[in-house]
C-alpha cells in the first residue's frame, strides 16, 4: 500500500477511463447528439459537469454507445475563458476550434482561413461553416461548459446584447436550416430558466429548444464504484458519505485524504481528517452558500439550527414550531435537494429535512456565528416573510446567541460522528 500511486481525481476533470456512473445520462446525451438536438445539463460546484462535457469528446465513448465518431467535429469550450464575454470572442473562438479540428479538411480550410479574415466573427459565420460540414456529410458537436457565463452583461456588454446573443444561438440551433448539422450540449451551474434573462411574451424564449437534465449527487452504486479503488470499510465509507454527501469532487477529495494518510502511516483520528477535508473542500462549501439566494440561505440557516439542540449540550434555545415553514416552502426545499444540498427522510411519519454533507451543515452553522446584528437586520426582511413577529424574535436571539457563545459549537467533531467513531 505504501507505495502505491493515489487513485484519486482532485484538481481535474476525471479521465474517461475513471468516469464513475451517470449511465442514464450518458445514453441521453447521445440520444441528443444522434437526432442533432440539443441539452442542458445543471449541476452544483464540483457536481461533475466539466467531467461529463470531456467524457463527450471521448471517441472510445463514442464507439461505445455505436456512434460514428469519424462524422463529427467535437468542439468544447468553458464559456468562462472569454473574459469579458463578447459574443465576436465567441464565435471566433469557436470557429478557430473548428479550424484546429478539421486541419486534413481540404474543403473547410480555406473557407474557414478566409472567414477569420474578417474583422470581427458573427453567428452568421459559424452558420456558413455548418452548411459545408453538411455537405461533406459531417455535424458539429458544440461542448459548452459553464455557459452561464454568456448571460452575465458588463459595460460592453448589456443586458440587451445579452439576449440578442442568446436568440441567436437558439436561433443556429433550432431554426436555421443548418440546425441539422448542430448539436448543442451546455452547462450551467443553476437550470438557465432560474439564471438567465426572464421570458416575457416580447422576448424570444431563449432555453426552450433544449432538453433540460440535471447532474444529481452520486447514488449509492456511484459511490461504491468510487471507493471500488482502495480497501475500505463499509462504516468508513458511510462515515466520509456523511461528510461528502453524494457530490463527486467532495468525495474524490476525501478518497485522496484517507490514501495520503495511510500511505504515510499516519495515525488518524476523526478530527484530524474532517480538519484535512475542510482545508482542501472548503471552497465548495463557500460556493454553494453564494450561489443560493437570501431566501435559500435563511432555509439552510434554519435547518442547520433546527438540527443544533443535538450537537450542542446548552440547549438554551426554542426555535417554536418551524416546520410549518418548511412546508410552506417546498419548492425552494425541493430545488436545494435536487441541487445536493440537502435530503428529505421521513422520520415517524414527519418529514425531516438533513444537509447532504455534515460538513455543509457545520459551514452554515459558522455562517451564523458571524451573523452579526447588522446582518441580522439585513435578513430581517426575509424571515419577516418567512415567519410571525414572534418566531423572527425566537431565531434571532438564538442567531445572537451562537454568535455570542461560539465555544458552544467549536468542535468539528460533532459534525463527523461516524468517522470519529471509525477512527477512535
Ligand atoms: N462521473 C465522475 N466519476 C468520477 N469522478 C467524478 C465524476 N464527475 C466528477 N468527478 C470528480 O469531481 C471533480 C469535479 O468534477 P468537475 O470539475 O467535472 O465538476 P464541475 O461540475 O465541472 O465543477 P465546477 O462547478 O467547479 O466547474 C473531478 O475532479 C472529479 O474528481
Ligand atoms: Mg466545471
Amino acid at each position: 500500500m505504501a507505495s502505491t500511486r493515489n487513485p484519486f481525481t482532485v484538481g481535474q476533470p476525471v479521465a474517461p477511463e475513471s468516469f464513475v456512473g451517470r449511465k442514464n445520462l450518458i445514453a441521453i446525451a447521445f440520444d441528443q447528439i444522434y437526432n442533432r438536438s440539443n441539452l442542458a445539463i445543471w449541476g452544483g460546484p464540483g457536481m461533475g459537469k466539466t467531467s461529463f462535457l470531456n467524457l463527450l469528446t471521448s471517441h472510445q465513448v463514442w464507439q461505445s454507445e455505436d456512434i460514428d465518431p469519424s462524422r463529427a467535429v467535437i468542439v468544447y469550450l468553458n464559456c468562462l475563458e472569454i473574459k469579458p464575454f463578447m459574443p465576436a470572442k465567441f464565435w471566433r473562438r469557436i470557429i478557430n476550434l473548428i479550424r484546429e479540428k478539421t486541419k486534413d479538411d481540404s474543403v473547410l480550410q480555406p473557407i474557414i482561413q478566409k472567414l477569420l479574415k474578417k474583422p470581427e466573427s458573427t453567428k452568421e459565420h459559424l452558420r456558413y461553416i455548418l452548411k459545408f460540414l453538411g455537405q461533406q456529410n459531417k455535424f458539429l458537436v458544440l461542448l459548452l461548459d459553464d455557459y452561464n457565463a454568456t448571460f452575465r452583461y458588463h459595460s460592453q456588454y448589456t443586458e440587451t446584447d445579452v439576449e440578442t446573443f442568446l436568440s441567436e444561438c437558439r436561433n443556429l440551433a433550432y431554426h436555421s436550416l443548418e440546425r441539422r448539422y448542430l448539436s448543442m450540449i451546455v452547462t450551467s451551474l443553476r437550470r438557465l430558466n432560474e439564471d438567465g434573462p426572464r421570458l416575457t411574451p416580447e422576448k424570444s424564449p431563449w432555453y426552450n429548444h433544449y432538453a433540460f437534465q440535471q447532474l444529481k449527487p452520486f447514488n449509492q452504486n456511484e459511490v461504491d464504484s468510487l471507493f471500488e479503488k482502495i480497501e475500505i470499510t463499509s462504516e468508513l465509507r458511510e462515515g466520509i458519505e456523511e461528510i461528502a454527501g453524494g457530490n463527486p469532487a467532495l468525495l474524490q477529495n476525501a478518497g485522496l485524504i484517507l490514501h495520503n494518510k495511510r500511505r504515510s502511516e499516519e495515525t488518524i483520528s476523526g478530527e484530524a481528517f474532517a480538519r484535512d477535508f475542510v482545508d482542501a473542500t472548503e471552497h465548495f462549501f463557500q460556493d454553494t452558500w453564494q450561489l443560493s439566494n437570501q431566501l435559500e440561505q435563511t432555509l439552510l440557516m434554519l435547518i442547520a439550527l433546527s438540527k443544533l439542540a443535538g450537537r450542542v449540550e446548552n440547549k438554551r434555545y426554542d426555535l417554536g414550531d418551524i416546520n410549518i415553514i418548511f412546508s410552506q416552502k417546498e419548492r425552494e426545499l425541493i430545488d436545494l435537494e435536487q441541487r445536493g444540498v440537502i435530503k428529505r427522510i421521513t422520520e415517524q411519519e414527519k418529514t425531516v429535512y438533513l444537509f447532504y454533507s455534515t460538513i455543509m451543515e457545520w459551514w452554515v452553522i459558522k455562517e451564523i456565528e458571524n451573523t452579526n446584528a447588522e446582518k441580522i437586520k439585513q435578513r430581517e426582511k426575509v424571515f419577516l416573510n418567512l415567519m410571525s413577529h414572534e418566531q423572527v424574535e425566537q431565531v434571532t436571539g438564538v442567531i445572537k446567541y451562537l454568535s455570542e457563545n461560539q465555544e458552544t459549537v467549536k468542535s468539528i467533531v460533532k459534525w463527523v460522528g461516524k468517522l470519529a467513531m471509525y477512527f477512535a
